[in-house]
């Protein structure tokens, strides 16, 4: 019998410094024309980067996993949550300001959330989220500020749904022990099993799926030089 399960890949990189043009139009080449032409209009280096990078993640991604999917197949729903047509593997992109991930899942939908620890503020969550989810996570313990937590968890269910934050703000619930940084969530009905990440040292995230997560493989790829070498885990 099929074990309910999933396995996730998780591929993250440092945005790192400017990539030089012959570097950046070598990566470019890799991408169908669509998702070129996106990249390159971003203003800023920072942002072409992130998005260039997580379509880069993707595609090594599927080849590691050894999937049929390709680059090219590659869509958006309606709210812009990433998907590959006509393939099973699920997908979830997420950058910060100095890391891009990109989660792969080919047992159910899967989202995926990193933030700097300790820079998120307060004022954020209280904007979009339900004061009784703020409140809860106060009692949250561990090495990451609660803050952090709640918001990384929030926005990768939030993501895995792909409802995006207007529509799903106010119905996220979480269930956390205290003694424990595995929460799982609930969404529209559904639940959604969470396991932590720490990409890089001062990262910190979720990587939220439909089914128990059995096991989280990361990889760590560099596609352009680090900003701060001695910073640099990749
Ligand atoms: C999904 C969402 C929470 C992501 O917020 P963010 O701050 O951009 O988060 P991250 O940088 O971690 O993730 C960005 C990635 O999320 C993915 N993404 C965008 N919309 C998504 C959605 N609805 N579901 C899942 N993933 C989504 C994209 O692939 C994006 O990467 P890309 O720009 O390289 O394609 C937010 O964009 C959102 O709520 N979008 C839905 C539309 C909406 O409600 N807009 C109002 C925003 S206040």
């Amino acid at each position: 019998m099929q074990s309910r399960g999933s396995n996730v890949v998780v591929l993250c990189a440092r945005i790192g410094r400017q990539l030089s043009e012959p570097a950046l139009g070598r990566y470019l080449r890799l991408l169908p024309e669509d998702e070129r032409e996106a990249v390159l209009r971003m203003r800023r280096w920072q942002d072409r980067q992130a998005r260039l990078f997580g379509r880069l993640l993707i595609h090594r991604g599927l080849r590691l996993c050894g999937a049929a999917a390709r680059l090219a197949d590659l869509r958006y729903g309606e709210q812009g949550k990433p998907y590959l047509a006509g393939s099973e593997v699920e997908i979830g992109l997420t950058h910060s300001t100095d890391v891009v991930a990109a989660a792969l899942c080919s047992g159910g939908m899967v989202g995926i959330d990193v933030e700097e620890a300790g820079k998120v503020e307060r004022t954020v969550l209280n904007k979009v989220m339900d004061a009784g989810l703020i409140a809860q996570a106060d009692g949250w313990r561990g090495p990451i500020d609660a803050t952090t937590r709640l918001w990384t968890a929030f926005e990768s269910i939030v993501k895995a749904d792909g409802c995006g934050i207007v529509l799903g703000s106010k119905h996220v619930q979480l269930e956390c022990d205290p003694q424990s940084p595995w929460p799982s969530g609930t969404l529209h009905g559904r639940r959604w099993h969470l396991a932590p990440l720490s990409p890089t040292d001062g990262s910190f995230g979720y990587v939220a799926a439909a089914r128990p997560i059995k096991a989280l493989h990361i990889h760590h790829l560099q596609f352009a030089p680090p900003r701060n070498p001695s910073r640099n885990t990749s």
